[in-house]
């Protein structure tokens, strides 16, 4: 097995599976309000299909694994392909991120097909500032999903985007929430992946900006020491020893270096980047006869051609010519 080594020596084990592009609500900074246009049913890979490339890309020493969309549970039968995932030999980890909208209504059945650990989008604590940001309200189905999950007995973390100017008054309730609930939240930079060109770099509230706010008004944090290098997120911890809080600072300290992650899109496209502007369609060798070799070379091919970086605080920077409901977060 030659693993997925790029030309700066990074090694690739970490895959990530947009499952549909759909999406039962509108948050601003990933889709526009009205008009989305969604990939045709056909354009999107099969159970089959995924499973086929997972297999391949396990071959190549993928380990690790997260279902996102869109919005994964809108995806039918998902269950049956968490299924069919797990069974892959080689794979060690499983997750999915998701907005909660129906975690409540599936969160048992993916439990009993073998999923442990879920990603729940949340930005704030405050129902109008919820509809403010989703256009949908549904506040109260999320914290109901929230609630299932723990329940059920789920390895549970919130994903809250931190956009300026606007979610300043929901830092603190929401690290105060993960306390009482033993939820780690990940505070994740605004990353101008949205569908309508609105990020700025002054719309980045910053970790800095954040732990400040955290450590003042709860209590002082201290980064947990030894953590895994490619991870995204860099965890403190409080330090009465009550939770943990984790910061993904894609744009005030880039970590492309250690990038460990690739991505595949609910139309089977595969990408090396988040903010990739090429990506390899993998969709046509899975349905034109290819051999698992054929499409081994070519992933190995793809990654091995990756960028350095995506340089959003340089000039360089385009935004990928598709927003996140598209790649899969
Ligand atoms: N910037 C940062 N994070 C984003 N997400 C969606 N759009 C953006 C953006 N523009 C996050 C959501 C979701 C994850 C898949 O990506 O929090 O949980
Ligand atoms: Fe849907 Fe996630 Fe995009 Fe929000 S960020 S609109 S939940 S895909």
């Amino acid at each position: 097995m030659t693993p997925l080594v790029d030309n700066f020596g990074r090694t690739h084990d970490n895959l990530r599976i947009s499952v549909t592009d759909r999406c039962n609500i509108r948050c601003f900074y990933c889709m526009p309000e009205e008009g989305v246009k969604f990939q045709a049913q056909e354009q999107i890979l099969s159970f089959e299909e995924i499973e086929r490339f997972v297999r391949v890309a396990a071959s190549l020493g993928v380990r690790k694994l997260r279902i996102t969309g869109g919005e994964p549970l809108l995806r039918r039968d998902l269950p049956t392909l968490i299924r069919m995932l797990s069974a892959v030999e080689g794979i060690q980890d499983l997750a999915l991120t998701t907005n909660g909208v129906l975690l409540a209504d599936h969160a048992q059945a993916l439990y009993d097909a073998g999923l442990r650990r879920l990603n729940v989008h949340l930005d704030t604590l405050d129902r109008a500032r919820f509809q403010e940001i989703t256009r949908r309200d549904d506040f109260d189905r999320v914290m109901a999903g929230i609630d299932a999950a723990q329940r059920i007995g789920f390895r549970v973390k919130i994903n809250a985007v931190a956009v300026k100017g606007l979610v300043e008054p929901d830092i603190v309730p929401l690290a105060r929430f993960g306390r009482e609930r033993g939820i780690e939240i990940r505070y994740i930079e605004f990353m101008p992946l949205d569908a309508q060109g609105l990020w700025g770099n002054k719309h980045v509230l910053t970790a800095d900006e954040m732990i400040a706010m955290i450590s003042r008004e709860i209590g002082a944090l201290r980064e947990i020491p030894e953590q895994d290098p490619r991870a995204p997120a860099t965890e403190y911890e409080f330090v009465d020893g009550v939770g943990s809080v984790g910061f993904i600072a894609s744009i005030s300290r880039p970590f492309c270096l250690n990038c460990n992650r690739i991505r595949i899109t609910a139309d089977g496209h595969f990408r090396y980047c988040l903010f990739a502007i090429e990506e390899l369609d993998l969709k046509a060798l899975l349905r034109d006869g290819s051999s698992d070799e054929k499409i081994a070379a070519a992933m190995r091919a793809w990654v091995k051609a990756k960028w350095i970086g995506h340089e959003i605080n340089s000039a360089k920077f385009v935004a990928p010519p598709r927003p996140m409901y598209s790649i899969g977060g």
